[in-house]
C-alpha cells in the first residue's frame, strides 16, 4: 500500500491563500493536487476557473488533477490544459460531448479521466475506460466538501479494479469524498490507487504526517 497517491483537494484549503496550501502539501510529500471545478449547474456550487490553475502552475510541480463538475466540459478543456492541468476528469452524466472531451485532452496533451457519481452504473461508460488515466469513484454526491463517506464506495472500487483487468486497461482508480485515515484504508484495501482528501487533510495538525499515514507509509 506504500504506492498510494494522496491527492489533497484544494477546495478544502484556506481560501485566502491557495498558493500556500499547494506549497504546504507539496512540501508534505504529496505528488498530486486535486482541483475541483464547479459550475452551479451540474452541481449546486461554484469554485475555480482556469485562472486559479494558471496562478498555481507557476509555483507548483505537483500533478494537477482537475475534476470538472460542469456541463459541456468540452467548452473549457483547452483553457484548463493551457493553464496547466495534467489530467482533466469529466462527469459523463453531465450535458456535453464525452468523445469531444477525450479528443481535446489528446490534442492538447493532457491525461483524461472519467468521474462517476455514486448512483451511476460502472457499466454505463465502460467504452471510455481503456482511454482513461483516472477512473474517479465519487464516495459522496459531488458539490460540497465535508460530507460523510458513502459505505457503498469500496465495493464500487473493487468492481472498477475487476473491470480494469477484464478490459486490460491501465487507469488508476481514484476515490473522492469523505476520505480520512479510516475510510482511506477501506478504499486502498478495495483497490484504490489515489485517495482525494479535502477537509480531513487540511484540518489535520501535521499535514506531512497525515499524507504519509494516508499513503500507508
Ligand atoms: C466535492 C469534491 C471533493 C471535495 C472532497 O464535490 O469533488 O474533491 O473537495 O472534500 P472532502 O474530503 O472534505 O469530502
Ligand atoms: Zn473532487
Amino acid at each position: 500500500m506504500g504506492n498510494t497517491i494522496v491527492a489533497p483537494s484544494l477546495f478544502a484549503a484556506q481560501s485566502d491563500n491557495y498558493g500556500a496550501a499547494a506549497a504546504l502539501v507539496e512540501r508534505g510529500g504529496a505528488r498530486y493536487l486535486h482541483i475541483d471545478v464547479m459550475d452551479g449547474h451540474f452541481v449546486p456550487n461554484l469554485s475555480f476557473g482556469p485562472n486559479i490553475v494558471e496562478g498555481l502552475r507557476a509555483k507548483s510541480g505537483l500533478y494537477f488533477d482537475v475534476h470538472l463538475m460542469i456541463e459541456y466540459p468540452e467548452r473549457y478543456i483547452p483553457a484548463f490544459i493551457k493553464s496547466g492541468a495534467d489530467c482533466v476528469t469529466i462527469h459523463p452524466e453531465a450535458a456535453g460531448d464525452v468523445d469531444e472531451s477525450l479528443r481535446l485532452c489528446r490534442e492538447h496533451g493532457a491525461d483524461f479521466g472519467i468521474a462517476l457519481k455514486p448512483g451511476t452504473s460502472l457499466d454505463a461508460y465502460e467504452r471510455y475506460y481503456p482511454q482513461c488515466a483516472i477512473l474517479l469513484i465519487m464516495s459522496i454526491e459531488p458539490g460540497f466538501g465535508g460530507q460523510a463517506f458513502m459505505p457503498s464506495a469500496p465495493e464500487r472500487i473493487a468492481q472498477a479494479k475487476r473491470r480494469r483487468g477484464e478490459l486490460n486497461a491501465g487507469y488508476k482508480i481514484s476515490v473522492d469524498g469523505g476520505i480520512n485515515k479510516e475510510t482511506g484504508a477501506l478504499c486502498t484495501g478495495a483497490g484504490a490507487d489515489i485517495l482525494v482528501a479535502g477537509s480531513a487533510l487540511f484540518r489535520s495538525e501535521d499535514t506531512a504526517k497525515f499524507i504519509r499515514e494516508l499513503a500507508g507509509e
